[in-house]
Parts: C-alpha cells; sequence; structure tokens
C-alpha cells in the first residue's frame, strides 16, 4: 500500500472524568498503535460529553488533559489529526442532517440510550437520546473506513454503516461504509473490586474499581493488592474466574504477552504475588506516560498552538463532506 492510499482511521474519547486503565488499554493503546499504520482522525468528543451534566471549568479542563495523554501515549498530534469535536462546527450540522434520517425506533433500541437513561433518570434529555447520530456524522464527516472502539460500541457503529447506506441510496455515493474494529485484547477491562462490570471513569462510588493513569505509583500498588479474585487458587482463563481473568487480560496488554503465555508465567504463583506482578506491570507502562503528560501539561503554550492549528486540520478535511451533503440534500450554496 503507497502512502496515499492509507487506509483513514476515524476514533472518538469523551473527556469526561480521569482517563482510566480500561481507557488506556481499551483506546489510547490501541490508538497509538494503529497511528503507526494509518491516517488517524482522533477527536476529543466534548460535545457527546455534555449529554449528562458536566462543571464547564473542569470540562475544559479535561478535554485538554486527554490531548495531552493522547500525545503522551505516542499519538503525534503533527503528523494526525488529534482535535475537539466543538471547535469543527460541520459535526453539528452533519449530525442535524443525519437525524432526519434516523428513525426514533433505531434509536431507541440502543443500549447505551437505556443504560444511560436509567443511571441519569433526572435528566434524560434529547442529547441522550440522538447522541449516535453526533457519532454517526463524526465518523461520516472524515469518510472513515475503520473505526477501533470497544465492544460497547459495536452497536452504533452498526447503526452509522445503516444511515449511511440509506443516505447513499437516497442521494448517491456521499459516504465510505465504515467498518468497527474490535480489538480482541483488552477490548474490556472490568472493574478491579466487580469484575462483572466494566472499569468505568464514571464509577465514583468505589474509587478501587478504577485504576486512573495518572494515579502514583504507590496507589496503583494498593488497588492491585485489593483486587477481587475468585475462588480456587490457580492463574487461570475462564469465564467462572472473572476476576483472575481480568488481571491476565491487563498483563497480557501491559506486557505485550499473549494470555497463554502470561498463565504460563504464573504457574503456581498464589494469588497475591500474582496481583502485585500485574500491579507492577501497570506501574511500569504508566511510568514515561505519566512523565510525558506532565511535560506537556507544563507548556501551554505549545498545547495552544497545536490543538487551534489542528482544529483548522479537521475542519478543512470535514469540509469537502458537508459541502456535498448540503448539495445532495438541496440546501443553496
Ligand atoms: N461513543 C464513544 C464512546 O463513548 C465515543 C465516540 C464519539 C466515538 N464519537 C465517536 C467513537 C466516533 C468512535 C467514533 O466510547
Amino acid at each position: 500500500m503507497g502512502l496515499s492510499d492509507k487506509k483513514r482511521i476515524f476514533s472518538g474519547i469523551q473527556p469526561s472524568g480521569y482517563p482510566t486503565l480500561g481507557n488506556y488499554v481499551g483506546a489510547i493503546k490501541n490508538w497509538a498503535a494503529l497511528s503507526r499504520r494509518f491516517e488517524c482522525v482522533f477527536s476529543v468528543v466534548d460535545m457527546h460529553a455534555v449529554t449528562v451534566r458536566q462543571n464547564p471549568d473542569e470540562l475544559r479542563r479535561k478535554a485538554v488533559e486527554m490531548f495531552a495523554l493522547l500525545a503522551a501515549a505516542g499519538i503525534d498530534p503533527e503528523k494526525h489529526v488529534v482535535y475537539f469535536q466543538s471547535h469543527v462546527p460541520a459535526h453539528a450540522e452533519l449530525a442535524w442532517i443525519l437525524g432526519c434520517h434516523t428513525y426514533m425506533g433505531e434509536l431507541s433500541r440502543m443500549t447505551q440510550f437505556k443504560d444511560k437513561s436509567a443511571r441519569h433518570a433526572d435528566n434524560i434529555n434529547a442529547g441522550l437520546f440522538t447522541y449516535p447520530v453526533l457519532m454517526a456524522a463524526d465518523i461520516l464527516l472524515y469518510q472513515a473506513d475503520l473505526v477501533p472502539v470497544g465492544e460497547d460500541q459495536k452497536q452504533h457503529i452498526e447503526l452509522t454503516r445503516d444511515v449511511a447506506e440509506r443516505f447513499n441510496n437516497l442521494y448517491g455515493d456521499i459516504f465510505t461504509i465504515p467498518e468497527g474494529y474490535i480489538l480482541e485484547v483488552g477490548a474490556r477491562i472490568m472493574s478491579l473490586q466487580e469484575p462483572d462490570k466494566k472499569m468505568s471513569k464514571s464509577d465514583t462510588a468505589n474509587p478501587g474499581n478504577v485504576v486512573s493513569l495518572l494515579d502514583p505509583p504507590d496507589i496503583i500498588m494498593k488497588k492491585f493488592k485489593r483486587a477481587v479474585t475468585d475462588s480456587g487458587a490457580d492463574v487461570r482463563y475462564a469465564a467462572d474466574k472473572p476476576g483472575v481473568s481480568n488481571l491476565l487480560t491487563i498483563y497480557a496488554a501491559m506486557t505485550g504477552r499473549t494470555i497463554p503465555e502470561a498463565e504460563a508465567e504464573f504457574a503456581g504463583f498464589g494469588y497475591g504475588a500474582f496481583k502485585a506482578a500485574v500491579g507492577e506491570s501497570v506501574v511500569a507502562a504508566f511510568k514515561p506516560l505519566r512523565e510525558e503528560f506532565e511535560r506537556l501539561l507544563a507548556d501551554q503554550g505549545y498545547l495552544d498552538g497545536i490543538i487551534r492549528a489542528n482544529a483548522g486540520r479537521a475542519a478543512a478535511l470535514a469540509a469537502p463532506t458537508i459541502a456535498r451533503v448540503k448539495r445532495a440534500v438541496g440546501f443553496s450554496a
């Protein structure tokens, strides 16, 4: 494949809350690996974030932190387009038009909407309902070929494909039909205390559940030492051992080992020593990341400049598509 026909990757990450080990393994680390092979457009999706109530100053800070973290993780913001969703108005414009081509019934079936409206029963706003339409707009605006996401976003990718096909059937070949790219290892990192639940940064009830990328080493070690394992004593990946399986997944992701290699390595280990080794693998992987993150955040001038430049680059990439869409549906120039 020549450079010019490299596939284009698009993905988005929410800036709400401190990035977790789950975000790192499920998204950021995979994105960094993909950025070595593909042309990437990565969005800090602050517009998606306001579907739940945010503290404005905190949201602004978290968006910048997420940007710095992506750069620290090895996604070069000079080579790739890493930008804030709210900086490119075409997202909102396309979302409106796609929303007029998406059925209430389709959106009602989205499991994430059902989950989130149960969790935020006091604020079931229309944005929460149309969230997948904005996500479809993100992806289609950049004519993405591949969309790396966690398992929980598969249904939204399917909807994006359906809406894109419907649109193309009505108006001609406007959108690339994107493929979801679900990565196996680490697609789902579970809570350390309740390993049947996803590790979620919005889980503030029990901070021991969640490892943050910015936790200092002693806190990381403490959380792993207290992680829930299972009955039995062997370190084995199995459906009836969700705690141990989750720890093996984390270790494999941190060290680049496969699950069977990790199992072999821990043969004969007690759970205490196993948990400490997993914690150490996380501490080792996060150290350079945290240092680079802190270095970048201290350089506000550089961050402001690169964020502004990338807003312009993203808008330029989106411009031809939104222009074609507007023309196709009958808006005058
Ligand atoms: N909804 C995604 C999530 O919560 C984030 C997201 C927004 C996204 N827009 C996207 C992911 C476009 C991939 C492509 O994880």
